[in-house]
């Protein structure tokens, strides 16, 4: 042994049992028992013997299964009353491990309920149970007692846990299998937008509610007929559903949406989004894409839904060579996995599309419409511009002359141009107008040798 004689070690070692065993006296077991004792006694079976199913689920599901216990409990005895439980290290334990650890060392004793807030919504927010248990009764009227555990996040433990302690584990497996059903029919999760991404510090999941998206064809400029084709294959599919199975034909589609940066790929899909009233959907942005197979079963549980998977392209980068894209084939492999007559959906955006062409082409019927977002022509531009200037009067010899002199950008090239020219009227004490030259002016700001940076960001003519 180097640095330290046996005796020495030998000497600590004791040094270290007797403080064990003080602190396992002081804590006493004893202080613990109230705590099991209101499990036990409800119940009629000792710890030891105590039989118990659980159900662990995503922390994002955590809200969802508070009103599955919650509906249970005003179904089967509307009067109980939770239970909590005080300890240092909650966040560590399980619901089972807890009440071992009340009867073995009196760590965990009878406490008060903790409750946490969790959002059900885009502006909802909710009180749940972070940590409790309640005595209730099976179906059938035995005793049973239903733990609830919200993830705790902070300890790296994204799990929700239920807990249901009976006398009989097939009874306790009913109520979980009860509780569960109720949660179902009131999944939090169904018909809302969800944003997936992955927690950088952390590493670990995060679902957000966002708003569903209202836009209206008029705020959507893309070449005559595009939108058309892409509402008709996402959109009609959607309306007749009923028909579209009857005739035998499979409603799980797929489209992939490119073109380059700032051209309007994000914004088509919020367009469908909106129109898509009650659907489900996931957005998946492709740095989250490790969350793939929890996005794929939430949108095959809770369809009709939308799975969107943002910057698809992120993923083949991801892997560097040209060959080896093996995230992109599981992409591909889980939109495979899905029935053919499911009502989801799977959008794709990419601006990088030769890089997904080969893995579509090499296996196809995946993605079974492709659309090219391309930049605004003349009549776009033209359109652009009056829609983002939001109804302030242009001239038409201007709108000629800024047309003419933007041959080349994308959608948000206008959209900046628009915004430029309103910030240098907008000093004026009078109402803003566009008319005159400002928008020449704005134009050659963005053009501007010093602009090339913006230029570039936003979408500008390669080579002005
Ligand atoms: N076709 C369009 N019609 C109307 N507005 C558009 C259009 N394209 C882009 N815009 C405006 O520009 C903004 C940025 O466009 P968007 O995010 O849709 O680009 P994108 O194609 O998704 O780019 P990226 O490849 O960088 O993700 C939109 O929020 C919208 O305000
Ligand atoms: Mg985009």
């Amino acid at each position: 042994m180097g640095g330290i004689d046996e005796t020495d070690a030998v000497g600590l070692a004791q040094a270290l049992t007797r403080l064990l065993d003080d602190a396992r006296r002081q804590l006493g077991p004893g202080r613990g028992a109230a705590l099991v004792r209101r499990v036990t006694d409800h119940v009629g079976v000792p710890l030891a013997d105590l039989p118990s199913v659980a159900l662990q689920l995503p922390m994002w599901e955590h809200v969802t299964l508070h009103k599955g216990v919650e509906a249970y409990l005003a179904a089967h005895s509307p009067e109980a009353e939770w239970f909590g439980v005080a300890g240092m290290a909650r966040g560590h334990e399980d619901l089972m491990g807890m009440l071992a650890g009340a009867e073995q060392h009196g760590m965990y004793v009878l406490g008060a309920v903790e409750y946490a807030t969790a959002t059900a919504g885009p502006d909802e927010v909710v009180d749940v149970v972070q940590l409790g248990y309640v005595p209730t009764v099976a179906p059938d009227g035995r005793p049973v007692v239903i733990g609830l555990r919200g993830g705790y996040e902070q300890f790296g433990d994204p799990v929700c846990e239920l807990r249901v302690l009976a006398d009989d584990r097939e009874v306790a497996t009913a109520v979980r299998d009860e509780v569960e059903r109720l949660a179902r029919e009131r999944d939090v999760l169904r018909g809302a937008v969800l944003f997936f991404d992955v927690n950088e510090h952390r590493g670990n999941e995060m679902v957000s509610f966002l708003p569903r998206p209202e836009l209206s064809v008029e705020d959507v400029v893309l070449p005559a007929g595009v939108l058309d084709v892409i509402e008709r294959h996402v959109v009609r599919s959607a309306e007749h559903t009923m028909r579209l199975v009857e005739l035998g034909q499979h409603l799980k589609r797929g489209l992939l949406l490119h073109g380059p940066p700032g051209t309007g790929k994000t914004h088509t899909v919020r367009y469908l989004l909106g129109r898509l009233r009650g659907y489900t959907v996931v957005i998946l942005s492709g740095r989250a894409m490790k969350l793939l197979p929890q996005a794929t079963a939430l949108v095959r549980r809770l369809q009709p839904a939308v799975l969107v998977i943002e910057d698809v392209d992120l993923i083949a980068e991801d892997r560097g060579t040209h060959e080896s894209t093996p995230l992109l084939f599981e992409l591909l492999n889980r939109i495979d996995g899905v029935d053919a007559d499911a009502d989801v959906t799977f959008i794709l955006t990419t601006n990088r599309v030769a890089d997904m062409e080969r893995a579509l082409v090499d296996r196809p019927g995946r993605v079974d419409l492709a659309v090219e977002v391309p930049r605004p022509d003349a009549d776009g531009r033209e359109l652009l511009l009056r829609l983002y200037a939001r109804g302030l009067p242009l001239q038409a010899a201007q709108v000629a002359r800024v047309v003419a002199a933007t041959e080349g950008v994308t959608a948000s090239y206008m959209r900046e141009l628009v915004r430029r020219a309103v910030v240098r009227r907008i000093d004026a004490a009078a109402p803003v107008t566009l008319e005159g030259t400002v928008l020449d002016e704005a134009l050659a700001e963005l053009t501007d040798e010093r602009s090339t940076l913006t230029r570039a960001l936003l979408g500008g003519a390669p080579a002005a």
